[in-house]
């Protein structure tokens, strides 16, 4: 399912998915003089925090206004798909922060990692793991049900247990050195309506604007009771962190 970003939205709403990735950072441990990869950078934020450590980082990223944003930041970065990189044994590591649960041709995102990498080559990422934001995609799912007219509800993202996303690391042909489940409440600053405008784009994509607001209206008045904490929107994610080598 194709989502479609705006940059803009996503620098003012949610700068919080690059904040979250500086632990990821040091689990990479990047040091001075590699070549780094940043599969799916998005505007280019953590990829900028990435090129501190005196190395040299590329951004790919498969939404061309994202893109844009992180050249605009005087980044190295171009408009890939994560299942069709196009490197060969060209980098010391593999980064991704918030990105690999948008790719849900999972096999083929490994076996372009694995190629992009140099033999000994890290791939270092966290990403939604197993029951990330199901109070919210719970939600969405039952108001696709209660409205028939909205047609069917598709989820689009992959959200694995650590076990079988191990399994798929190592088919691929990676050691394993780290991989947990981290449960992590993430305070939504600007609302559960501005993250669901943000990040269900391409589940609303076939929506009319008054159904759009049905549909917002709606899961915001069932997440309600779950998400709303002390008067802050707290949303359920899951990360699942890994850190793997390529063998
Ligand atoms: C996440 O970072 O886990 C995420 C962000 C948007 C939608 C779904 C998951």
């Amino acid at each position: 399912m194709k989502q479609t970003w705006n940059a803009d939205q996503y620098v003012n709403h949610a700068s919080f998915v690059a904040e979250h990735g500086i632990p990821v950072l040091e689990l990479l441990a990047p040091k001075s003089g590699e070549r780094i990869l940043d599969l799916g950078c998005g505007d280019g934020a953590l990829t900028k925090e990435i090129e501190k450590y005196g190395v040299s980082v590329h951004g790919v990223d498969s939404s061309p206004s994202m893109i844009l944003a992180a050249q605009e930041r005087g980044l190295s970065a171009e408009v890939m798909s994560g299942d069709e990189l196009t490197f060969n044994n060209e980098f010391d590591a593999v980064f991704s922060n918030a990105a690999i649960h948008w790719m849900t041709n999972v096999d083929a995102v490994l076996s372009s990692v694995y190629n992009s990498l140099k033999n000994d080559g890290r791939f270092v990422g966290e990403f939604g793991g197993y029951g990330n934001v199901s109070v919210l995609v719970n939600a969405m799912q039952t108001v696709f049900e209660s409205h028939p007219e909205f047609g069917e509800f598709i989820n689009p993202w992959y959200f694995p247990k650590a076990e079988i996303y191990k399994k798929k690391l190592q088919e691929a042909g990676f050691k394993i050195h780290f991989i947990e489940l981290i449960p992590r409440p993430t305070p939504l600053n600007s609302g559960v309506r501005k993250w669901l405008n943000i990040f269900s784009g391409g589940i609303t994509k076939n929506l009319d604007a008054q159904q759009k607001d049905d549909f917002l209206n709606e899961v915001e008045h069932l997440v309600k009771p779950n998400l709303l904490i002390n008067g802050t929107w707290v949303a359920d994610y899951v990360r699942l962190r890994f850190s793997a080598q390529k063998i």
